[in-house]
């Protein structure tokens, strides 16, 4: 690790408490299981066979064999080791050569869920349970809308500084060329929201006049509402991986045109270019610095209250 992310991860204070994406729904099919590296742990995520996503501690408490490596059998998760199968609970409810199950022989679950076609992980450091909720998108059951087209980066740095985007108004025309013409903010609870409308000329040409709601439901996952020369729906989502890295998540979901070829490919266009966007970003934060007391002006958005926002889901 270079001075630079050691810094960074020095101005931090370690994980949030929230939502926290770890798959699409289309990565993770019946019986799939994934190793997921987040939270500075290593879990296992598993769809059961009743169509069922579940998120256990990795380790297996017999011999600690890796259950990020098992099979699924029904709603349960079989250890690639000595075969132990542990229930949606984390109860171990079989093993193959012994007639008496340990009462020990339990995994620590998390709380997982899936919703608008997108699985999520609760994350709380202090181990509390969900306390907010991510909105349901009605577009996701909706014809008239396409499925998600989603990537995702691995960035080495801390998601504090992607979140910081919510109020800065003055970065998007030197970083992103975008005329800002109206910007405001609002925070309530567990939501921070960024109203937003100009005109955007993007990498890859052309001119987009713009008007766009983006919402943050915790640290970990936004929302945005895009009205521009086609209506979108953007996700834009953050996972830590330890406290000096994280998986950014991003997606789009257009409304269907009259031709489906040619949304198609706008859609992957918008794609395309919201990772050019983040790219811009990352190589600002590459080679920044975090300012405890900055220096702001008037025209600066309200970094004080984002800053303040984004402390409630420290422990
Ligand atoms: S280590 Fe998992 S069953 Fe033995
Ligand atoms: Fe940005």
């Amino acid at each position: 690790m270079g001075n630079n992310a050691e810094a960074r991860q020095n101005s931090f204070k370690g994980y949030p408490r929230g939502w926290f994406v770890v798959a699409f729904s289309d990565e993770l099919k019946n019986g799939d299981v994934h190793t997921l590296n987040y939270f500075g742990k290593k879990y296992a995520l598993y769809r059961g066979e009743d169509g069922v996503p579940r998120i256990m501690d990795a380790y297996c408490p017999h011999l600690g064999g890796s259950l990020a490596r098992g099979k699924v059998n029904g709603d349960s998760l079989v250890c690639p080791f000595h075969a132990w199968s542990f229930g949606p609970d984390g109860k171990c409810n079989h093993i193959p050569y012994s007639a008496r199950i340990p009462g020990k022989a339990l995994v620590e679950t998390t709380p997982c869920k899936e919703v608008n076609n997108i699985v999520f992980m609760w994350h709380d450091p202090a181990g509390g349970a969900p306390q907010f909720d991510v909105p349901v998108m009605p577009e996701c059951e909706d014809d008239e809308w396409m499925p998600w087209v989603h990537a995702k980066l691995r960035v080495h740095t801390h998601p504090h500084e992607l979140v910081e985007n919510v109020v800065d108004v003055g970065h998007f025309s030197p970083v992103h060329r975008t005329q800002v013409e109206k910007f405001e903010n609002e925070f309530t609870g567990h939501i921070a929201k960024q109203i937003n409308s100009g005109v955007a000329y993007p990498i890859g040409g052309g001119v987009d006049k713009y008007h766009i709601e983006a919402t943050y439901y915790g640290p970990g996952f936004q929302i945005s509402r895009w009205d521009g020369f086609m209506e979108a729906r953007l996700i834009n989502a953050n996972t830590m991986v330890d406290t000096g890295s994280m998986d950014l998540r991003f997606a789009v979901m257009l409304k269907k045109g009259k031709d489906a070829r040619q949304t198609e490919a706008f859609q992957r266009g918008y794609v395309e270019n919201m990772s050019k966007g983040f790219q811009e970003d990352i190589d600002i934060w590459m080679e920044k610095r975090y300012v405890e007391n900055p220096v702001l002006c008037e025209g600066d958005g309200p970094f004080h209250k984002l800053r303040k926002w984004y402390a409630q889901f420290y422990a």
